[in-house]
């Protein structure tokens, strides 16, 4: 079985380690992986294409980023142009084709299952949202660098006693920003996923003033408010003086956590096996501990839930 692979949307830390996995598991049966590179857009001019070995995968288990490079590939969305990959996959004798990548990526993948290609989907963004799985490769290590911006944040805003506003990834998801506010004590939490109001932000950042706190922590995702707006408005509605950090793509780069990698390394492994079991358009799920299939239907059909209740503990942790 001759088996493509490619990485595609937003780069996470621990793609690479998948990317090991795969490589290595299949060398491991005998089955050659050829990499794509520049994710979906590298289908449709063979762009990189070469088969990979233990060798090329060497030194890359702990290194950011995606050695096949990846690409947002909006035009991937047209039947002609799906059509066209898969045709050229066929050309070079690819019968399966494993992606990592968001649940957008998948969708392309599920297109050329379609068209009589095998898919596998391994589940990688650092925003955590795909339903189906507990966790997404690269998310353990974007909370790690946003919690320690916060730390570091922490220290200068305690010296000077200002508000801080800090605005982490997460276009549509809250993950995030929940997980690196709650390791970081974060006194408010803004997230697209539940309401807040500023009106309270800014009474409580006051009366923890007045019980003598003199800093406080605002942990925003990109998301649900724009910080720089935040930090303006509460300026000026409380007088405390107030200062805006935008984290951005610092989050999605540098070394993966051990825990992504370890991740990575079982979803990758498991995606070549499961192909070797005769599975097809399913994705690498981690569920309750375990790794396991998760038909696409079904990472298709819900939103992951937010855990209200974490969210809740936040809130209630931080109040004077
Ligand atoms: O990959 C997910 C993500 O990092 C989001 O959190 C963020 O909103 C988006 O990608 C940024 O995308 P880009 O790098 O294409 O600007």
């Amino acid at each position: 079985m001759k088996i493509a692979l490619l990485t595609s949307g937003g780069d996470a830390p621990g793609m690479n380690a998948a990317i090991r996995a795969v490589v290595r598991r299949a060398g491991y049966y005998g089955l050659t992986v050829y990499g794509i590179e520049r994710g979906f857009a590298g289908l449709l001019n063979g762009e990189g294409f070469r088969p990979l070995n233990h060798r090329s995968v060497a030194d890359i288990i702990h290194r950011g980023g995606t050695i096949l490079r990846t690409a947002r590939a909006p035009e991937f969305c047209r039947a002609s142009v799906q059509d066209q990959a898969a045709a050229w996959l066929r050309e070079q004798g690819i019968e399966a084709l494993i992606v990592i990548g968001g649940d957008g990526s998948f969708r392309g993948g599920a297109a050329l299952q379609e068209r009589g290609l095998r898919f596998i989907g391994i589940p990688a963004t650092i925003d955590n949202d795909i339903y189906g799985t507990d966790l997404t490769i690269g998310f353990d290590t974007a909370v790690n660098t946003a919690a320690d911006a916060i730390n570091r944040l922490r220290d200068t805003a305690t010296s000077h006693e200002r508000v801080f506003v800090i605005e982490v990834m997460g276009r549509c998801a809250g993950f995030i920003a929940l997980a690196s506010g709650l390791a970081g004590g974060a006194e408010s939490i803004l997230v697209p996923e539940m309401e807040f109001n500023l009106e309270e932000i800014c009474r409580r950042l006051l009366a923890a003033k007045e019980h003598g706190r003199s800093h406080s922590i605002i942990v925003v995702a990109e998301g649900a408010a724009s910080a720089m707006k935040m930090g303006e408005e509460i300026k000026k509605r409380t007088g405390l003086e107030t200062r805006v950090t935008i984290l951005g793509h610092l989050q999605r780069g540098g070394t993966p956590t051990a825990a992504d990698r370890i991740l990575a390394t079982q979803m990758g492994a498991a995606a070549v096996d499961l192909l070797r079991r005769g599975e097809n358009g399913v994705m690498v799920g981690y569920v309750k501990g375990r790794i396991e299939p998760v038909p696409l239907a079904e990472v298709f059909s819900g939103e992951k839930t937010f855990p209200a209740e974490a969210y809740e503990l936040a809130h209630i942790l931080s109040l004077y």
